[in-house]
């Protein structure tokens, strides 16, 4: 079987930076709140012209740089999103066009802050199977856009961004072991519903231009984001054959520091081998992995043969891992 790896790290962040000070002015909330009870500082927004197709690009750009490859070698784009620019094209569609990978089939996979988990794992079947040989994997979230601006339950905790990765045939180590679950019956506990209101039937005129926005039941999510990814984690080493103790960093989606640090405790694992930027960006959805995934190694903190895990829950609500030796 053909080992496959991560040849080459981007991201994209918008300029903007909103503060816990700035969302102080919009909402009755405090920086003493947000920090203590999610560890955000701040996050990226958009600027009004840039779309998550632009976000998107930047970031593959990016990674083909740092992997030093041409937009022509790739035969694979797919790009995680929950908040595209168009339901269709496809988000994938709209970066082979902008970086003329001509050769490449595109398409976007939707698992929400899960996303580029899903990504990742899908294009290393593609390389696997022989169906592609270098894959462009994004994960692009405007999430700003969804978000109720008004609400101080959800407006604090996201950010807007975008990471990527090119992935390929490596000698060496690679991605050796996946895990990705669903569980749809608790799909209610995060969600963005595009109301009936869109029907251009529906009486009420005035709600019909109403833009959907983000619905969360944050506590029930809080402990479902702990047992999942801890689970995540278990599963994947269990796997591959490996003990916690082998394991040299964790990268998790960083939807909140609380969640981070309890997913640590339950797994008995320190958290200084856990890599955390939510003080910087808060909760990018798919993105978020993405982009803590490139710092953590142009850090120099992932090292050449480390043991990486990468792991995340999201909207669905969906789970996942993958364990990386770099
Ligand atoms: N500023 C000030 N006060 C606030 C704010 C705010 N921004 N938001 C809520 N509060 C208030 C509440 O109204 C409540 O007040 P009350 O006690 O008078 O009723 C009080 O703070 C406590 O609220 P809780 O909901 O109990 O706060 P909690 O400690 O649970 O933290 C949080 C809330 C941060 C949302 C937490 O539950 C959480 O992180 N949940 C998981 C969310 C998550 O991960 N979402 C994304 C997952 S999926 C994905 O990433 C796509």
């Amino acid at each position: 079987m053909v080992k496959v790896g991560i040849l080459g790290l981007g991201r994209y962040l918008p300029s903007k930076k909103l503060t816990n000070s700035d969302l102080e002015k919009m909402v009755d909330t405090s920086d003493e709140w947000i920090r203590t009870r999610t560890g955000i500082k701040e996050r990226r927004i958009a600027a009004l012209h840039e779309k998550t197709s632009d976000l998107a690009t930047k970031a593959a750009l990016s990674a083909l740089r740092d992997a030093k490859i041409s937009a022509e070698k790739i035969d694979l784009i797919v790009v995680a999103t929950i908040s595209p620019d168009s339901n269709f094209p496809s988000m994938a569609c709209k970066v082979q066009k902008a970086i003329r990978a001509h050769k490449a089939a595109a398409f976007d996979v939707s698992a929400a802050c899960s996303g580029y988990l899903f990504a990742l794992t899908t294009a290393k079947q593609y390389i696997q199977t022989g169906l592609a040989k270098r894959a462009l994997v994004i994960a692009a979230e405007r999430i700003s856009g969804l978000i109720d601006w008004k609400n101080r339950d959800t407006c604090v905790l996201f950010g807007d961004g975008a990471g990527a990765c090119v992935l390929g045939p490596v000698k060496s180590g690679g991605i050796l072991a996946d895990f990705l679950q669903a569980f749809g019956a608790q799909g209610d506990l995060m969600q963005v519903i595009a109301p009936e209101a869109r029907s251009p039937f529906h009486p009420a005129k005035a709600a019909y231009t109403q833009l959907p926005y983000v619905q969360m039941k944050g506590q029930e999510l809080f402990k479902v984001a702990v047992n999942s990814m801890a689970d995540a984690v278990e599963k994947v080493l269990k796997k591959a054959k490996i003990k916690k103790t082998q394991v040299d960093w964790i990268v998790p989606h960083q939807a909140n520091d609380r969640i981070i640090s309890a997913v640590a405790n339950k797994l008995g694992v320190p958290k200084k081998k856990i890599f955390i930027n939510i003080d910087k960006y808060g909760n990018m959805s798919a993105a978020s992995i993405a982009v803590a995934l490139y710092e953590a190694k142009k850090s120099k903190k992932i090292k050449k043969g480390d043991k990486v895990v990468l792991v995340t829950f999201g909207a669905g609500l969906v789970s996942a891992a993958n364990l990386i030796k770099w």
